[in-house]
């Protein structure tokens, strides 16, 4: 495995963003809804640097996947009373088809929130497929499979402290094994 980002650069990339974020927000109440599972460690790092009075909110998004290929998509989305009239900040890991965001955006607006913005730790470059962009990204980076920082590869690595590229040599087929719903 080999780092894309290390422990620090994800820091200050966090730090930015976090500013990004505060520069265009006011003091407005934030409504933070985070999508499982990869969310995690960013979300943790990225509240405690806001400044603002804010709730958060965990919904579970998960693309049944087999390792890297990306499968059907289901979202359990339940959050009627804590979303409308609220401003959300829509919160997930990686932007990678866009798929993903979307479908949770599209299910989040069917509350009526007062306003709806998202933040990405990381954007994958040349792999969209929707017609949207999240309003902050933190970095972008090259069309890998990237695990660490939240993000799994068959659930694993995701308490790795920095953002590592899986080589070929690590894809490993667990015949049977894992083969499950991951986000
Ligand atoms: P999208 O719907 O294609 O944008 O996929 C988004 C979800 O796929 C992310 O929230 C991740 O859970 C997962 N994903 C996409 N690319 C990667 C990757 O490189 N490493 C780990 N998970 C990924
Ligand atoms: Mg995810």
């Amino acid at each position: 495995m080999k780092t894309l980002l290390s422990e620090r650069e994800l820091s200050e990339g966090v730090d930015r963003l976090s500013r990004a974020i505060a520069d265009r927000w006011d003091s407005r109440p934030m409504t933070i809804v985070g999508v499982l599972t990869g969310c995690i460690v960013f979300l943790a790092d990225l509240i405690r640097r806001l400044d603002v009075p804010l709730r958060v909110y965990l919904v579970q998004a998960s693309s049944y996947r087999n390792g890297t290929t990306r499968g059907e998509l289901t979202i359990d989305v339940d959050l009627g009373p804590e979303v409308q009239g609220r401003d959300v900040l829509l919160i997930d890991d990686i932007f990678d088809t866009g798929h993903t965001l979307v479908r949770v955006l599209a299910e989040l607006k069917k509350y009526r929130p007062a306003s709806i913005h998202s933040a990405v730790l990381l954007y994958k470059e040349g792999r969209q497929e929707v017609d949207f962009e999240p309003e902050f990204i933190a970095f972008r980076i090259p069309n890998r499979f990237v695990v660490g920082y939240g993000l799994d590869y068959r659930d694993e690595y995701r308490n790795l402290p920095y953002l590592a590229v899986l080589e070929p040599e690590d894809l490993n087929p667990r015949a049977g094994a894992g083969d499950g719903a991951d986000g």
